[in-house]
């Protein structure tokens, strides 16, 4: 029987579990063409859900866009392939996409390719011809509500991982977008983002041109209750017994993280299918293995951090859910001043290395704080 736990790509169908009042909810807003902010620390399930609520809004014949700003490191490579994927999502056959290329990006040369695999495959490849950058982002941020004009449909565009447009060209970009974005009445923005403070920054700030342009909705982890019974019944399938109280140790261990929950799971799947058992002791050993695995990356990692930075994480592996500006924890760890802890706090969050997770500073791998916990301290 093939491992039923899946981590380290999007997750869809037997695999996806969960988030119907999140679904719900994303769904209500795209069918109001509300804009949503929808933030989370990274491998929460961002990714997995907007896409799963993609399926299914596009069975209430709306059109779905959706863009990783991760493949977009600049505005070109951002227009690229926002216009690449426009046309993708209303056209089905080469036909259609040329002429639909034709009418929409005056200023685009398309190139269609097909790739000849078992399945033919369209792609594109836009080229700038000599007008300029801004011309051509007007034409291609304006088209999807001229579609949803001409089509009489409603459109969702989901920008994911959106703080990136910070590395455009920072605010002018956001008021580029932002002076479409309000007048496009038949189109929902999702954005999604990771770096909590970037996106709330962009949404909150007075000053910022996307300020108050949306509703914000922060994701959590799945219920825990909820999610043991979803691995539960995944090793029961397999017919691999796990108690209530082992079942429990492996949440402990990862905290209900989404990722690390599903990434363990599949290691305990792995060791123990052919003995039909889950023990507390081959918990234990699989996170060493883990452990091991990662133990370069880790070590790599640990050695890019400033000696105070090192401090605090270790600081935060042995008593994280303390207050870490309190005298009493800078005292026990040796930290210094609360504006030392502020300025290795704010730089270990940047990195994505620490999340604010409920007014309480976490370490957002919890096997690197394992690793911190057992091999370093
Ligand atoms: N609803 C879910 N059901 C089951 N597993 C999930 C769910 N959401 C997330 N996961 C687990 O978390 C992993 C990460 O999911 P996903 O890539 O969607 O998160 P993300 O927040 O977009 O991550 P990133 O910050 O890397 O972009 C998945 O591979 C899966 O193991
Ligand atoms: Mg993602």
């Amino acid at each position: 029987m093939k491992n039923p736990f899946k981590y380290g790509e999007v997750v869809t169908g037997e695999h996806f579990f969960n988030r119907e009042r999140e679904k719900a909810e994303l769904i209500q807003a795209i069918t109001s063409t509300m804009n949503v902010f929808l933030y989370a620390p990274r491998r929460y399930g961002k990714t997995s859900l907007v896409l799963e609520v993609l399926r299914e809004v596009e069975k209430k014949r709306i059109i779905c866009i959706y863009l990783d700003l991760l493949r977009a490191p600049n505005k070109r490579k951002f227009l690229e392939i926002y216009a690449r994927e426009i046309a993708k999502s209303i056209t089905t056959t080469i036909d259609e996409t040329i002429t639909f290329c034709k009418r929409a990006f005056s200023r685009f040369v398309p190139k269609i390719t097909l790739k000849a695999d078992k399945i033919p495959e369209i792609e594109f490849e836009i080229s700038w011809r000599r007008e300029t950058e801004e011309v051509a982002s007007e034409e291609v941020i304006e088209l999807p509500q001229k579609i949803a004009k001409q089509k009489k449909k409603r459109i969702v565009v989901v920008f994911d991982e959106f703080p990136e447009i910070a590395n455009y060209n920072g605010k002018e970009f956001e008021g580029q977008l932002r002076s479409f974005i309000q007048r496009h009445k038949d189109v929902c923005y999702i954005f999604t983002g990771s770096k909590r403070r970037l996106l709330l920054k962009m949404i909150g700030d007075p000053t910022r041109p996307l300020y108050k342009s949306g509703k914000i909705m922060p994701l959590g982890k799945i219920p825990q209750k909820e999610f043991e019974a979803f691995v539960e019944q995944k090793f029961r399938l397999g017919n691999i017994n796990i108690s209530r109280e082992n079942l429990k140790f492996i949440f402990d261990i990862t905290k209900n993280h989404p990722y690390y929950t599903q990434m363990l799971c599949w290691e305990l799947w792995e060791s123990c299918f052919s003995k039909r058992e889950i023990l507390r002791e081959d918990i234990e050993q699989t996170l060493q293995i883990v452990l091991d695995h990662q133990g370069e990356y880790f070590i790599t990692l640990w050695n890019n951090f400033s000696p105070h930075q090192r401090l605090l994480l270790l600081a935060l592996a042995q008593g994280s859910s303390a207050n870490v500006f309190s005298k009493d924890f800078i005292k026990r760890f040796g930290l210094g001043t609360a504006s030392s802890v502020q300025k290795s706090l704010r730089r270990l969050i940047e990195l994505e290395i620490v999340d604010k997770v409920n007014d309480i500073y976490e370490i957002s791998d919890v096997f690197f704080e394992h690793w911190l916990k057992e091999r370093v301290v």
